[in-house]
C-alpha cells in the first residue's frame, strides 16, 4: 500500500517552504514554477550573501526535483543580484544548480521591459529572465495553446510545388524567448501591496503550454498568490507556501474574489470581476491600494494584450539604436515613434535619486 502523504490540493501553506516541501509526497506534481526572493539581506559581504542564498536555494530546488512527476517541468524566474555598481545575473548561477540537480534545460526565457532603474555606470537592467527545465525527455509542451499572430499572417510561397500557399502557419507562431508582458506596477489592475508579482498573462501562458486540465502546479514562494490564482482559472490545481502572513491573506482574498466585511478587494482586478458578476455599480467597494475616492474606470487602467508592448518595445528599441547611429554618424535623428515625446539627451532628471540603482 502507498503510505506517502496526501497532497495539499487548492491550498497556500503560512510558512517556510522548505519544511513544507519535505512534507509532500515524491513525483506527485505537473510544475513547479516561481519567483524566489532575492532580497540577499546586510548581515554579510555581498559575495558571501549570495553564496550563502545560492546553498539555501538549492535544498528548495532539490526538494521541487523530489516531488516533480517524470514526466514534470520547473520554471524558475529571476531577475540580477545588484550590489554597489556590481551586477550577477542570477540565472547564470542557477543553471549549473538545475542542471546539478539532474534537470535537463529547454528555454531560457527573456522577460523584456521598457522602464525600471536608470544605471549611471553600466547600462540599465531591462530584463529578467524564465529558466525552463524539465526532469526528462518526455514533458508537456501544448504550442497551440499559446500561438501569438504571425508578423506577415497571409503571405504566400512565391514559387515552387507549394507556390500560392500560406507559407506560415494559419493558426500562428511560437511566441519565441522575449516576452514582454507589463510588469504589475502603478494603475496596473492587478497590483496588490505586494511589491513584485508576476502579471497573470506571463503564468497562463506558462501554464497553458507546459501543462494540461486538471494538473498539479506548486510555486513554493506564492507571495500575492498569482500562481494560484491562474490556476484556478485555467482548471489546474495549485499548493504553495508563503511565510508573511500579509501577502498570504492578500492571496487567499484573490482566490475568493469577494470582498471583506468593509467592502474590500485585495486590487482592482477582483474588485471588477466581482462587480462584472453580480451586477450594479461599485459604489461602497474599495480595493487595498487604491489611490483616489473611487475605483478607477477601465480605460484609465487595463491590460493591453502582450502584441501590444511588444510593438511598442519593437518600436522603442528600434527608434533608440536609429538615434544612436545618426547621432554618431552626424546624420539627421529619426522621429520618436508615434505619441512619444523625447527629453533632449543629458538632461538632468528632478533629482529623484531612487529612480538611479548605481
Ligand atoms: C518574489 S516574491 C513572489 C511573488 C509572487 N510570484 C506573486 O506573484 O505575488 C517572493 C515571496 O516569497 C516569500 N518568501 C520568502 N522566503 C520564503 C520562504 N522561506 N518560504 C515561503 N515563502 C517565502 C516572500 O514573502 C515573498 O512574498
Amino acid at each position: 500500500m502507498d503510505d506517502q502523504p496526501a497532497l495539499p490540493l487548492d491550498t497556500i501553506h503560512l510558512g517556510d517552504c522548505l519544511d513544507w516541501l519535505r512534507s509532500l509526497p515524491t513525483g506527485s506534481v505537473d510544475l513547479v514554477v516561481s519567483s524566489p526572493p532575492y532580497n540577499l539581506g546586510k548581515e554579510y559581504e555581498a559575495r558571501v550573501a549570495l553564496d550563502h542564498y545560492l546553498q539555501q536555494q538549492r535544498a528548495v530546488l532539490a526538494e521541487c526535483v523530489r516531488v516533480l512527476r517524470h514526466t514534470g517541468s520547473l520554471v524558475w524566474q529571476v531577475g540580477a543580484f545588484a550590489d554597489a555598481g556590481l551586477l550577477i545575473p542570477l540565472d547564470i548561477r542557477f543553471f549549473p544548480i538545475l542542471e546539478d540537480l539532474g534537470l535537463l534545460p529547454r528555454s531560457r526565457v527573456v522577460w523584456a521591459r521598457t522602464h525600471g532603474l536608470h544605471g549611471r555606470r553600466k547600462f540599465s537592467c531591462r530584463h529578467e529572465t524564465l529558466l525552463w527545465f524539465t526532469k526528462s525527455d518526455n514533458y508537456a509542451f501544448d504550442l497551440d495553446a499559446v500561438r501569438v499572430p504571425q508578423k506577415y499572417q497571409n503571405k504566400r510561397h512565391y514559387r515552387g510545388d507549394r507556390r500560392g500557399e500560406l507559407s506560415c502557419n494559419p493558426a500562428g507562431k511560437n511566441p519565441g524567448d522575449i516576452w514582454v508582458f507589463r510588469n504589475v506596477k502603478h494603475n496596473h489592475e492587478e497590483q496588490t501591496v505586494h511589491p513584485c508579482q508576476f502579471p497573470e498573462d506571463l503564468i497562463a501562458r506558462v501554464l497553458l503550454a507546459l501543462t494540461t486540465d486538471g494538473a498539479v502546479v506548486l510555486d513554493p514562494y506564492m507571495g500575492s498568490g498569482t500562481v494560484a490564482v491562474v490556476a484556478q482559472e485555467l482548471g489546474r490545481h495549485y499548493l504553495g507556501a508563503e511565510t508573511d502572513p500579509l501577502y498570504h491573506e492578500v492571496a487567499l482574498r484573490r482566490l475568493a474574489g469577494t470582498p471583506d466585511q468593509g467592502g474590500r478587494f485585495p486590487n482592482l482586478k477582483t474588485l471588477r470581476a466581482f462587480v462584472a458578476l453580480r451586477g450594479g455599480g461599485a459604489e461602497g467597494y474599495s480595493f487595498d491600494v487604491q489611490v483616489g475616492a473611487r475605483p478607477t474606470e477601465q480605460e484609465r487602467s487595463r491590460i493591453y494584450p502582450e502584441e501590444h508592448h511588444r510593438q511598442e518595445l519593437e518600436e522603442r528599441l528600434t527608434y533608440e539604436e536609429e538615434h544612436f547611429t545618426a547621432r554618431w554618424r552626424g546624420v539627421p535623428a529619426p522621429p520618436p515613434p508615434h505619441g512619444q515625446h523625447d527629453r533632449p539627451a543629458n538632461t538632468q532628471h528632478n533629482g529623484q535619486a531612487s529612480l538611479f540603482d548605481d
